[in-house]
This record gives structure tokens, sequence and C-alpha cells, in this order.
């Protein structure tokens, strides 16, 4: 198995085969955006509901929620992320203006403090770097029609374009105006986190869980990355899964313990090789400011060894500081004793992009069947974008089209099949080993005679006979 495929090729496939193309990309992208195509979306959605599936739906103690957003502003005071907890550091060119994140060009000492370092150069000019700025990653809105930019020309009209609006080049700071509404401040949401920590009464009051429980939310985050890179490793709008768990404060270790190990169970059972994920103890300098123990994993990423997901002891940070910017009990009453107490909270964290980066990383490969080269995506039958592939032998031969379109139709009342007519057979085999489909069922002139079909397994090449009647859990049971 080829571990270390290199992202050139991994970019090239999933752009070919309709996984990821570029935001925005026929205006040229949108830097640190990405857009997800048909296969792309088949195999998120399977990544989602798995985890659903297996956190939500498989546990008696797990409560989901979908939260906005949007926010009211005054969350993200109370997380701390308006403040310097939630900012990167920053550095200017005095030349060409190029900004920088201070870390990624050097300016680190050996323990990986960001330290002003002489000497080092802007990386695109060799100008002198300024000295670094604590740069905010949340993205600023403003909610309803509050705010508006104005420009206010100089005297005449005769500077305006012909749909009323006036030309960037006639922009004139001291004439160039924004108005806006301090109240009318809203961030996009830079975690799902909060959007459970806000909720935590309102589950409470409605379903009355008792300790410990967690609030589960898979959802869109956004953070204004200064320097997006590696495909969809680092963007700028993203999708977490993320878990709160609620604990008694002295139950935080032995919770801890156990999501270490649901969380490496998770990664296993998505296909990442076990020598490709590494545990990261994050010392006390490196910790978000919210975190008194975190531990991350990291993967073998083609590009090196990098942040996958994390897994952070947050004590009742959140919980006591909405409680206290708002003035709302966030008290959690023990029915057996009446006990008052805020509850500790564990966090599981899992990044949708970076998960479907090392599914395809982990599952690309290359290989020879029957002679012949190919590219295959190894990927667990639970999540691969189409379960199986159904073809007629000949495109031309109405008879084998017309069953081929039968056991199409059944079968996809049960999963996702597609159907292919295009091209050799050869060729079929080919383009669906590429987006990673586990069978390819060939309708054949047998199968008019004695209702089987010829069902190709991906990984071996192997084929067999099995009957139409059993088709659905063949394919159900193997893998
Ligand atoms: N609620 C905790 C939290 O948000 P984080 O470590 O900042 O913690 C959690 O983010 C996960 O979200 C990361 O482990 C990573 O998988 C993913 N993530 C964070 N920033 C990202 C980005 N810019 N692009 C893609 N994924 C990102």
């Amino acid at each position: 198995m080829d571990t270390n495929v290199n992202m050139e090729k991994l970019v090239s496939l999933a752009k070919r085969r309709g996984f990821v193309f570029q935001g925005s990309e026929i205006y040229g992208g949108l830097a640190g955006t990405w857009d997800y195509g048909p296969y792309g979306v088949e195999l998120k959605e399977n990544i989602k509901r798995l985890w659903w599936d297996i956190f939500v739906h498989g546990r008696q103690d797990m409560y989901g929620v979908d939260a906005a957003i949007l926010m009211n502003q005054e969350v993200w005071k109370a997380s701390g992320h308006t403040g310097a907890g939630f900012a990167d550091p920053l550095v200017e060119c005095q030349k060409c203006r190029r900004r920088f994140r201070a870390d990624h060009i050097g300016w680190t000492d050996n323990a990986g403090k960001v330290v002003h370092r002489e000497g080092v150069k802007c990386p695109e000019c060799s100008g002198e770097l300024g000295g670094v700025q604590q740069f905010n990653l949340m993205f600023k809105t403003f909610v309803g029609p509050t705010s508006h930019e104005e420009y206010q020309p100089e005297g005449s009209e005769h500077d305006r374009n012909d749909n009323g609006s006036y030309s960037v080049t006639d922009l004139n700071p001291e004439r160039h105006y924004i108005t806006y509404d301090p109240d009318a401040i809203s961030y996009l949401r830079p975690e799902t986190a909060q959007g459970m920590f806000v909720n935590f009464k309102n589950v409470l009051d409605s379903l009355h869980p008792q300790l410990p429980f967690g609030m589960a939310q898979i959802g869109k985050a956004f953070r204004n990355e200064i320097a997006p890179r590696d495909f969809i490793f680092r963007t700028r709008e993203f999708e977490q899964m993320e878990i709160e768990y609620f604990v008694r404060e002295e139950n935080w270790k032995e919770s801890f313990n156990e999501w270490k190990e649901l969380m490496l169970d998770w990664m296993y059972m998505l296909g990442l090789p076990a020598e490709r994920v590494h545990e990261l103890e994050v010392p006390e300098d490196e910790r978000a400011h919210y975190s008194k123990r975190t531990v991350d994993f990291e993967f073998d990423f083609p590009f090196g060894r990098k942040e996958l997901y994390g897994l952070a002891y947050r004590t009742d940070f959140d919980l006591k500081n909405h409680m206290e910017h708002t003035g709302v009990d966030l008290h959690y009453t023990d029915p057996a004793t009446g006990e008052k107490l805020v509850p500790h909270v564990i966090e599981p964290t899992f990044g949708l992009d970076r998960t479907v980066l090392a599914v395809l990383a982990s599952a690309y490969d290359e290989d020879e069947l029957g002679g012949e080269k190919r590219t295959v995506l190894r990927l667990p039958a639970a999540i691969a974008p189409v379960r199986a592939a159904v073809f007629p032998l000949l495109k031309n031969k109405p008879e084998l089209v017309e069953k081929a379109r039968e056991v199409f139709n059944s079968l996809k009342k049960e999963m996702r099949v597609e159907f292919d007519d295009n091209g050799n057979i050869g060729k079929r085999y080919r383009r669906q080993d590429e987006i990673g489909t586990p069978y390819c069922v060939t309708i054949d002139f047998e199968t008019l005679e004695d209702g089987t079909v010829t069902v190709r397994n991906r990984d071996t090449g192997a084929q067999e006979r099995v009957s139409i009647a059993e088709l659905a859990s063949h394919i159900q049971e193997q893998f």
C-alpha cells in the first residue's frame, strides 16, 4: 500500500472525480474556500451520518442540537474569543505589505514561542518585517439593515458610474465612510461548541438529563486564517463535529481517558492506519485559553504530521462565564440529593474537512490488477460515496440494459448505487475504483438465463456469481 501519496495526485484525483473543487473557481477562486462536488458531498455526508449514529443515536447520554451560526456578540466576549486568546501572531512586510503568520516564517524560539527573530526577512520580497500584532480570527458581520458603506464624492456627479455606484479608483479614505450600529455586530461562529453551551439550560429544562451526559453538534465554523493552506486542511470555512460532555469535576480524568479511546476507535473505523495516528500532550503555554489539558491527535498527512482532532478538558470555564455574562443560572441540580453544581466539560472535537482529507490520504492507492496499473480508493464501505455500481455488459443489447435497470432500481431502495453503461467494462471498473466503490455488479447473458450476476470486489478484483435475490444482503454484509 502506498502510504506516501503525494498531495498533487490526491488533489488531482479529488478534482478529476468530482470530490473537491476550488471555491468560486471560475472567478479565480477565493483563498481558503473549497467546494465539495457530487462524490465529495456523499463521502462527507456518510462520515457525518456514521459519526451521528455512533456518538448520538448509539448512546443514551447524548443530546444533539443544531444551533444558529450567527450568535449574539456577547457570547464571544464571554467565551474569550474576542480577546487575545483567539488571535494569531501577524507580521507585515514593510516593503511589499504582504502579511504572514509569525510562527510560519520562523519567528519562534526552540520551544515554539513567537519571538521577534532578527535577520528573518519577508519570504516574498526579502523586505524588512514589522512587529508582531495579534490578529483576531473571527469574521465580523452586521445583523439587520443597520450598517452601510457610503462614498461621498466631491462636487459634481460626473465620477458616478452608470449604475449609480462609484468606481473603486475614486475611493478616497477621507470621503469613504462605513457607518454601523455597534449593537448590530455579530460573528460567524469560529467553533460549534458555544452553540451547545448556550443551549445547556434548554436541554436541562426540556429533557432533564442526568450527569454525566453530552451534547453534540455538526456544523460550519469560520476562521479568517492568516495562511490557509494544504488543500482542505486549513480553510476559512470548515465543518466541525463536536461533543461537550458534562461531568462532575472529580470525574474529569476518567471521562477524558474514555473519550481518548473512543476517538481512536473512530479513526480506525475510518480506515486511518494506527501507525499514522499520534497523540500529542499539548503543553500548557500552547493550549487554548479555556483548556486545562489537551491531547491533540495528529495524523501523518502527505505534507507532514499535523493536528487532525483535539480532546480538551474545558473545566467549567464556559458555563461559568456564560452565567456571569448573562446572569442566567446554569447550575445542574442533582435529582437525588438536590446538590447544585456547575458541571465540568470534556470536549472531543473532530474537524470534518480534515477527516475527509485523512480518509482520502489513507484510502489512496496505486497498484496493478490483471496486468494494468490503476488508482484505487480503498474506502471503508460504510463511507464510500457509492456502495455498488450496476453495469449491463453491453450497452447495445436492450435486454441486458433492461435487466440492469431492474437490478439498479431494486438496489437503490437499500443503498446508494450508480448505473453505468459508458465505455467498456474495464473502463467502468477503473472509474469506480477511483471513487472507491466497493462492488461492481455486471448483468450479462447468463443473468437472463439463471438470475445470477457477476460481483467484482474493488480491492482484490475477484469476481463471483451471486443470485439477484441475494445481491443486496451480499453487498451489505461484505467489508
Ligand atoms: N471547540 C474547540 C475547537 O474548535 P480547535 O482545535 O480550534 O478546537 C477543532 O478546532 C478542530 O477543528 C481541529 O482539530 C481541526 O480538525 C478543525 N479545524 C480547526 N481549524 C480549522 C481550519 N482552519 N480548517 C479546517 N479545519 C479546522
